[in-house]
């Protein structure tokens, strides 16, 4: 027989989670990131690039950017109703409008994986999956995770994490390949792209 309290806290959430799903939106926002140690990349604002038809990635910009369709973006709830961690944040799916022709399309941020590399990059597209994101008290985004697969068994943390293992690295993705972009490090261990600079990447609302 269990009993609620062997029931690790991350499960718990987690069914929460999907009984307590009432989505709402933030106020839109910029991504501007904080690089202390690479000042070729601190203070940029990050913008959505073209990396296929209809594909997004998250490319750098300049120190200054006006408000524009490119560069706003959106946190779309997952999660309401359930305790919030200050220092991970309520969990959301980052959005982001296409606007074309005649009509405008949210997009959802997921992170690419290619078997070849850790090194994942976050791509909007529209009607594909999505990976969920966090904004801590300090408006940096996170990736919330209660997985500990270092120690065996792999086990539920008792509180999610917020990861940051963000950093801009130049891809290849689908042909692209000059563009400088936000990426994601899977695991602990040092990206295996040199290109790679190690990032934050903080929210601020227009
Ligand atoms: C960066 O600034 C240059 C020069 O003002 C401008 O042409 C370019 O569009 C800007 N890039 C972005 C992503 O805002
Ligand atoms: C798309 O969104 C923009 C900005 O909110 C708005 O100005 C425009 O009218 C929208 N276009 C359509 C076709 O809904
Ligand atoms: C985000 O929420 C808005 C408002 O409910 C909705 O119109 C939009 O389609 C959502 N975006 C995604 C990618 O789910």
């Amino acid at each position: 027989m269990h009993s609620n309290a062997l029931i690790p806290a991350a499960i718990l959430a987690l069914s929460t989670t999907i009984l307590a799903q009432d989505p709402g939106q933030s106020a839109p926002f910029q991504l501007k990131l904080k690089a202390d140690g690479c000042p070729t990349y601190d203070g940029v604002y990050l913008y959505a690039c073209h990396e296929g038809a209809a594909i997004e990635g998250l490319c750098t910009g300049n120190t200054t950017a006006e408000v524009e369709a490119w560069n706003t973006f959106g946190l779309n709830y997952t999660t309401s109703g359930v305790p919030i961690d200050p220092k991970v944040g309520q969990q959301g799916i980052l959005t982001w409008v296409l606007e074309y022709a005649t009509g405008n399309l949210s997009s959802a941020m997921s992170l690419y994986a290619d078997p070849a590399t850790n090194v994942g990059i976050p791509l909007f597209e529209p009607s594909y999956g999505s990976t969920p994101v966090s904004f801590d008290e300090d408006n940096v985004m996170n990736i919330p995770s209660y997985l500990d697969d270092t120690v065996e068994p792999p086990a539920a943390r008792e509180t999610t994490i917020g990861l940051r293992r963000w950093y801009v690295c130049q891809n290849y993705y689908s042909g692209y390949s000059y563009v400088k972009s936000l990426s994601w490090v899977y695991g602990e261990g040092e990206p295996q792209n040199p290109s790679c600079e190690r990032v934050d990447v903080v929210r601020v609302f227009l």
